[in-house]
């Protein structure tokens, strides 16, 4: 049988950087299912524009008819569930499109799954997956001396963004126990590299930065996360997706645990040694204290230790390297920044910070 993966959410960062990864390393075709929000961009995927193994579908994971038309259509070997609204800040501003993405969307795209797998034959169904990407955020907030999550840590979502994320996740575990279908979960830390949208603690310093504007940190900057490399989440969801079992969840980390200041300050050097600015001086001193995140988490960590020893899957990419390796690819593709910052984008950096 001929592997076709259907990926939504793949014009987004994560979404974007698994489709390349995928067509690299796997024979397959990839349907792309993508309703290209602000935060999604198709141009992501440009270099894949005359690749046959590659189809891009403009639409709503919330539309059944339309996700039912693409598996009668394309008859993927699995699913790959990347699409959602994922920015905690605008999910504490608006989080109805949160629920309706994030919970509602995954609902249907796990009954149209349903009922797609249970015509398949027995060998098509037994290969069958449906990968469900979530994150770290579901099990809350750890203190400073408090073990990793684990796979078995209670949830304890604290931003409607980790509420609605939480809700996927159980909905996603339900219909493996409830219906058998081969649902794996992944739970990820922070991620960063090429293709992340602006709006996100690194692309956001890398680019204001740039333009001599102020670098907002929440709070006191103290608040930690657990940074991943986005080529070695990929390379973790291929594993999964591979050999995972069905009904397990996976936690996926970088084992980099960064303050915010710290991450910032490692920003800043790379861009003063990179770009020096020798009117302004070092952009360090753009450093802005502003009103903290409400229910701001104070720190995420993860334990990966299962991932490794089940699927052999360990992080590569060292912080300070994969930090080079992005700063390196903003400055390389200052055109892109230009593309994806529209009106929205605009918009919502004035409300949230004031000016442009
Ligand atoms: P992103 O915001 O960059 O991209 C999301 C994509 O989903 C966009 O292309 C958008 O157009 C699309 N989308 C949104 N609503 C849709 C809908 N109703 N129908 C179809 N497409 C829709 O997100 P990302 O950072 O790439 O995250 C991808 C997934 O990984 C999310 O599920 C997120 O929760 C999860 N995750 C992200 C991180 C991280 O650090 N970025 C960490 C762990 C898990
Ligand atoms: O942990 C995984 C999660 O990581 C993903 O599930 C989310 O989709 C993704 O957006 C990310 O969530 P965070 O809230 O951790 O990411 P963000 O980049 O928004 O913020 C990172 C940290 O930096 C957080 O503690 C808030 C802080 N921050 C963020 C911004 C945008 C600032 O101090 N200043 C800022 O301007």
């Amino acid at each position: 049988m001929n592997e076709t993966i259907l990926v939504t959410g793949g014009a987004g960062f994560i979404g974007s950087n698994f489709i390349c990864h995928w067509l690299e390393k796997v024979p397959s075709d990839i349907v792309n299912l993508d309703k290209l929000t602000y935060a999604g961009n198709a141009g992501n995927l440009r270099s894949l524009q005359s690749d046959s193994r590659y189809v891009f579908v403009k639409g709503d994971i919330c539309d059944a008819a339309l996700v039912r038309s693409i598996l009668d259509k394309y008859k993927p070997t699995s699913i790959v569930h990347l699409a959602a609204e994922t920015h905690v800040d605008r999910s504490i501003c608006t989080p109805a499109e949160f629920i309706r993405t994030n919970v509602y969307g995954t609902f249907i795209l796990l009954e149209e799954a349903r009922n797609y797998w249970g015509d398949l034959d027995d060998s098509e169904k037994a290969l069958f997956r449906f990968l469900h990407v979530s994150t770290d955020e579901v099990y809350g907030s750890l203190g400073p001396q408090e073990s990793a999550f684990t796979e078995m840590t209670p949830y304890r979502p604290n931003s409607p963004y980790a509420a609605s994320k939480a809700g996927s996740d159980h909905l996603a575990r339900s219909y493996y126990h409830t219906y058998g279908l081969p649902v794996i979960i992944t739970n990820c830390s922070n991620n960063y590299g090429p293709f992340q949208f602006p709006e996100k603690l690194i692309p956001l310093t890398i680019l204001n930065a740039l333009s001599g504007q102020p670098l907002p940190v929440y709070g006191d900057g103290q608040n930690v996360r657990d940074w991943l490399y986005v080529e070695d989440h990929c390379d973790a969801l291929r594993r999964t997706l591979e050999r995972g079992k069905p009904g397990q969840t996976y936690n996926i980390g970088g084992s980099s645990e960064r303050k915010n200041i710290d991450v910032v300050k490692t920003t800043c050097d790379l861009i003063d040694e990179l770009r020096p600015n020798t009117t302004l001086g070092s952009c360090w001193k753009q450093v802005k204290y502003v009103k903290d995140r409400p229910g701001h988490d104070r720190r995420y960590a993860i334990d990966s230790s299962k991932i490794l020893q089940e699927l052999g899957w360990q992080p590569k990419e060292p912080f300070e390297m994969g930090m080079r390796k992005t700063v390196k690819w903003y400055l390389s593709n200052m055109n892109w920044v230009a593309e994806i910052r529209s009106g929205e984008y605009y918009e919502w950096i004035r409300q949230n910070y004031g000016g442009r």
